[in-house]
């Protein structure tokens, strides 16, 4: 009979609880997206699902109805009663003995969790520090999977250091992006938003878009291009852009002072520019 300990209690494999058998928990086999609402609204449904969509087309998990999993969604936040919330939901390929190799005959597994979401002014006019680390993920970043090592370790070690986020830096000393945020610069002379181009080596941001959205809107261009670390430093203004936190400024970087140590001008803008967005939003 094969068994299974759990801390110290053994028990008979067939009674152990369906969720220790599931491929997400020993392969981080499966995709995960996180939503925001604002005031009673969820925010930029249909791009996360698309991403979602896609993120479970590029893993191979078929046959999931997008449909199916935006009722899901959405009933599990109307009955939250949160205003302000953030939705986590994954799939996993499904729960099987521990094998690489999937089962043809398991079935995904759906969660949804449902937490509610303070928002932090007072960060968004101080800033925070980041601190740099290695970017040691996979060759597919742009696939949101449950695979979140290499981010964890970043933030641990970035937490050593006092820095709220961890920029990644790519073997070739280029940033990719925040370990869970997107990552942009601001130069003041040229009215421009530095930010890398999208590829294998970052996610699709869906704030990212809607920061390149309200940039172009608010006149400024739009660069996409990678930056070293040094070249980031150097720029006027930092700021990383996430759902939970949409835009927040970087104040400090690597232990250096970025502007005048509080919120630049231009990120101000695009914060105001960014709620502007939600109005209109959420009237339409
Ligand atoms: C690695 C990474 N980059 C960027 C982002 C920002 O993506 P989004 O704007 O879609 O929340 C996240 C969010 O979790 C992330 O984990």
């Amino acid at each position: 009979m094969d068994v299974a300990m759990i801390d110290d209690r053994m028990l008979p494999i067939s009674e152990l609880d369906r969720s220790y058998l599931d491929r997400g928990l020993y392969f981080g086999d499966g995709v995960y997206e996180v939503i925001r609402s604002y005031d009673g609204h969820l925010f930029a449904l249909d791009e996360h699902l698309a991403r979602f969509e896609r993120s479970l087309r590029e893993i191979q998990i078929l046959g999931i109805d997008i449909e199916d999993v935006r009722q899901k969604v959405l009933s599990a936040f109307e009955h939250s009663g949160y205003v302000n919330a953030r939705v986590y939901f994954h799939i996993t390929r499904g729960c099987q003995s521990r094998e690489h190799l999937p089962g043809q005959d398991i079935t995904p597994n759906f969660l949804v969790i449902v937490s509610e979401l303070e928002d932090c002014p007072e960060t968004k006019q101080k800033g925070i520090a980041v601190s740099t680390h290695p970017d040691w993920r996979w060759k597919r970043c742009d696939i949101k999977s449950l695979n979140l090592l290499a981010n964890v370790l970043a933030r641990i070690e970035a937490g050593k250091k006092g820095a709220s986020e961890a920029i990644l830096v790519d073997d070739d000393g280029t940033i990719t992006e925040g370990a869970s945020s997107a990552f942009f610069a601001v130069d003041r002379t040229e009215k421009a938003v530095i930010t890398r181009p999208l590829g294998h080596d970052i996610l699709s941001s869906i704030t990212r878009a809607m920061v390149i959205r309200i940039s172009e809107k608010a006149g400024l261009s739009v660069i996409e291009k990678a930056m070293t670390p040094a070249q980031a430093v150097g720029c006027d203004e930092l700021f990383i852009a996430v759902t939970t936190k949409d835009i927040v400024p970087v104040t400090q970087f690597d232990g250096v002072r970025i502007g005048s140590g509080q919120c630049g001008e231009i990120t101000h803008q695009l914060i105001n520019e960014f709620k502007a967005l939600l109005r209109e939003v959420s009237k339409s």
